[in-house]
């Protein structure tokens, strides 16, 4: 299932990659050459605002690209990725983050999925909620595993959402089921200030589901 959703999750990456945000810089590239034959500036400065949210667009897009399949999961390894998508939001929201590792084992495609995922979501987690200043994630190998740790300094988990409103989170089950269909487990610690997420799941050494 995991290999399923992840060449599910590549194929629409690839698609957004190769459809959409060829599409927009195609546009931009349009657009100047359209404006470099006007001379009228108050005309000018409006085709500048259109650019420049084209640009926005097609950066809101590399970002889901990225989110969806990051290259660095298969290329660099997990540290790499959990890197990669923090620098895309924690240095503009001021939060200082610290990424180690120090897995001696490859993991297989589905192994770094099921880690990626969870982390995904803990550290989204931590941005939402949290109002932290600092986040750190760490893997290590441990008991013939590899346990994920996400920690952030913010506020804690307060009384959560309400019963009513518990099914539309679905992050906290989501990361439970993916630690326990992998066979491993999660655990959250949140002794009133700051959170931990711990995710500790067993390494297979079975052949790759995915080349
Ligand atoms: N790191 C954290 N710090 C503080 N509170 C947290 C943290 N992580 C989760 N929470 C609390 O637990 C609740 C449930 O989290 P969960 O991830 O299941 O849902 P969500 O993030 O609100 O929505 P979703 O993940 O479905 O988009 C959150 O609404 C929040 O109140
Ligand atoms: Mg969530």
């Amino acid at each position: 299932m995991v290999s399923a959703q992840e060449t599910e999750r590549r194929r629409v990456a690839g698609d957004v990659h190769d459809g959409p945000i060829q599409m927009l810089a195609a546009a931009v590239l349009r657009l100047s050459s359209i404006r470099h034959d006007i001379k009228d500036p108050a005309l000018n400065a409006r085709l500048d605002e259109f650019s420049s949210s084209l640009t926005t667009s097609i950066d809101s897009l590399r970002h889901l690209v990225f989110e969806l399949r990051p290259p660095s999961l298969d290329r660099g390894g997990l540290d790499v990725a959990f890197r990669e998508s923090l620098e895309g939001w924690a240095p503009q929201e001021n939060v200082s983050v610290t990424v180690t590792s120090n897995l001696a084992t490859p993991l297989n495609t589905e192994e770094r999925a099921v880690l990626f995922r969870i982390g995904q979501e803990a550290l989204a987690n931590a941005r939402k909620h949290a109002r932290a200043r600092s986040i750190s994630v760490s893997l290590q190998e441990v008991g013939g595993g590899i346990l994920l740790n996400v920690a952030d300094d913010g506020v804690g988990f307060t009384d959560g959402p309400s019963a009513t409103d518990a099914a539309l989170h679905i992050g906290l089950t989501s990361m439970r089921e993916r630690a326990e269909q992998a066979g491993g487990w999660l655990q959250i610690d949140s002794p009133g200030t700051g959170t931990v997420v711990k995710a500790w799941i067993p390494i297979t050494r079975g052949p790759e589901l995915t080349p």
